[in-house]
């Protein structure tokens, strides 16, 4: 006899969970880099409009299908669309995506720890100068002994269960991360130059929205808000048939937009102060490379008005806040295959942590490696005209093509196998009026129609970009 599924302890308890998950480094720094590059106002309406449209429904759909079968994404498509079925492959890649996510993210989330660990130190002034980065992720010593401290604390708040441990490091983590994030904007509302970044967020300039800017938005809609890695499949089959999937959703949804926005305040003045002759379309196009290379410089620049410690003090808060969001991803992110050999190969939450543990560090040490110190690992395969590493291989695959394929399926899978009023009645479950609402209508003819249409669309344009080298957008 197994135990009887865990759950969360509340609505609020799912909501801070699904919201640490959605907020992460995309959040924090992808955002507010996109949005200044692509339009600032319009880029953010847009964003706000592709978050409640598109990505809502989905998010519902995840959550509905998990709360139904009260399984992991595998066990899920079984048990809805019968244990043999086809199904169970979109399931498969409801596992496969998140673990491989997982991987990249983990290698992130650790250079950020060597980053707040080297920030409190007094090293700032390292981490600005032009070897610190390219130092820092080829020095194993620094790389193994952040894994170990990351994985170990994941591992733990892992090891107590959904409740004591997922639940519990939300509460303590999401709150957090929101004081140091709006203290850290009214700090930098306060610097020289703080308007013109503000302006240059804020105001509209709908000239720059091409259909490569659309389709950039909404790929960061569905990525910001967990989509598509099988973590509000998981995250759902832990609610009670008393939570409100719309009302949560929405509040989720909210957000996830809003730190993304509140992330704008800060991000976005804060370089404009450090340079006010910015040329924000030379603004780095990774975020990688953006939070790692040029938020240090930044920070140290602030020395010049507040002083070294105080710099220093404050890029400590960044990185920390930073590292808060990383892990709340992290955990969610690595809970999905974790509940999958909880469920379907009956292991004890321990076995199962050791299992996924194991196999993932092994992935996070190879592809830690990729960036230089193994040569067969940085230059592991050739495509779409450009020498890939093992780390650019895994972001292309799972982050940039097997995400929308995962939406796709999702969409497909309610309205065509679960069935739309099957849909419709889940999501009715502690929400008795849901059935006779708008978004009832809205979700019931969205998700069957236009939005895996567009998924489908970003699935064969990625496709070619990445593999083909080929841009439909120009
Ligand atoms: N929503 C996350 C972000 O914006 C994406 C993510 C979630 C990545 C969970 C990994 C795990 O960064």
């Amino acid at each position: 006899m197994s135990a009887p599924r865990e759950h969360f302890s509340s609505k609020l308890g799912f909501i801070l969970a699904a919201a640490g998950s959605a907020v992460g480094i995309g959040n924090i720094v992808g955002f507010p880099v996109n949005a200044a590059k692509n339009g600032g106002g319009a880029f953010l309406l847009m964003y706000a409009i592709f978050v409640f449209a598109i990505c809502l429904p989905i998010m519902m759909a995840e959550m509905a299908v998990g709360r139904k079968a009260a399984k992991n994404p595998v066990g899920a498509y079984k048990a809805l669309a019968g244990e043999n079925s086809k199904w169970g492959l979109a399931g498969l890649l409801g596992i496969i995506t998140p673990f491989m996510i997982a991987v990249f993210y983990t290698v992130l989330t650790v250079w950020i720890f060597i980053y707040l660990v080297m920030t409190v130190t007094g090293q700032l002034d390292y981490l600005a100068s032009s070897q610190g980065f390219g130092e820092i992720i080829n020095n194993p010593y620094y790389l193994f002994s952040a894994m170990i401290v990351v994985g170990g604390l994941i591992a733990v708040i892992l090891n107590f269960g959904v409740k004591d441990g997922i639940e519990r490091a939300a509460r303590i983590m999401m709150p957090a991360l929101f004081v140091m994030l709006v203290l850290l904007v009214i700090f930098v509302l306060t610097l020289d130059n703080a308007m013109s970044g503000l302006q240059f967020y804020l105001i509209p300039d709908v000239e720059k929205i091409t259909p490569a800017v659309i389709s950039g938005a909404l790929s960061q809609a569905f990525f910001s808000l967990s989509l598509g890695m099988g973590i509000l499949i998981t995250y759902g089959s832990y609610i009670s048939k008393q939570t409100d999937i719309e009302g949560s959703a929405k509040l989720v949804a909210m957000c996830d937009t809003s730190v993304a926005f509140i992330a704008g305040l800060m991000v976005l003045p804060a370089i404009f102060s450090f340079n006010p002759n910015v040329n924000p379309d030379e603004l780095s196009d990774s975020s990688v490379s953006m939070i790692f290379v040029f938020l240090p410089k930044i920070f140290l620049a602030l020395q010049t008005s507040v002083g070294y410690f105080a710099a220093s003090a404050i890029a400590g808060v960044f990185f920390l806040l930073v590292f808060f969001a990383a892990l709340t991803s992290l955990v969610s992110i690595i809970e999905v295959p974790v509940s999958y050999f909880i469920d379907e190969r009956k292991q004890s939450r321990k076995g199962a942590l050791k299992t996924v543990f194991i196999s993932g560090a092994v992935l996070a040490v190879l592809s830690s490696l990729s960036f230089g110190l193994s040569d067969t690992l940085t230059n592991l395969v050739e495509y779409g005209g450009k020498n890939k590493s093992l780390f650019d291989l895994i972001i292309d695959m799972f982050y940039d093509t097997i995400l929308p394929l995962n939406g796709l399926l999702i969409c497909l899978f309610v309205t065509y196998r679960w069935k739309k009023h099957n849909l419709n009645l889940e999501l009715s479950e502690g929400n008795k009026n849901f059935g006779k609402s708008f978004l009832a209508k809205y979700v019931d003819f969205s998700l069957g129609t236009f939005i895996p249409v567009i998924l489908a669309l970003i699935f064969i344009n990625t496709v070619a970009k990445i593999y083909f080298g080929y841009n439909f957008f120009g």
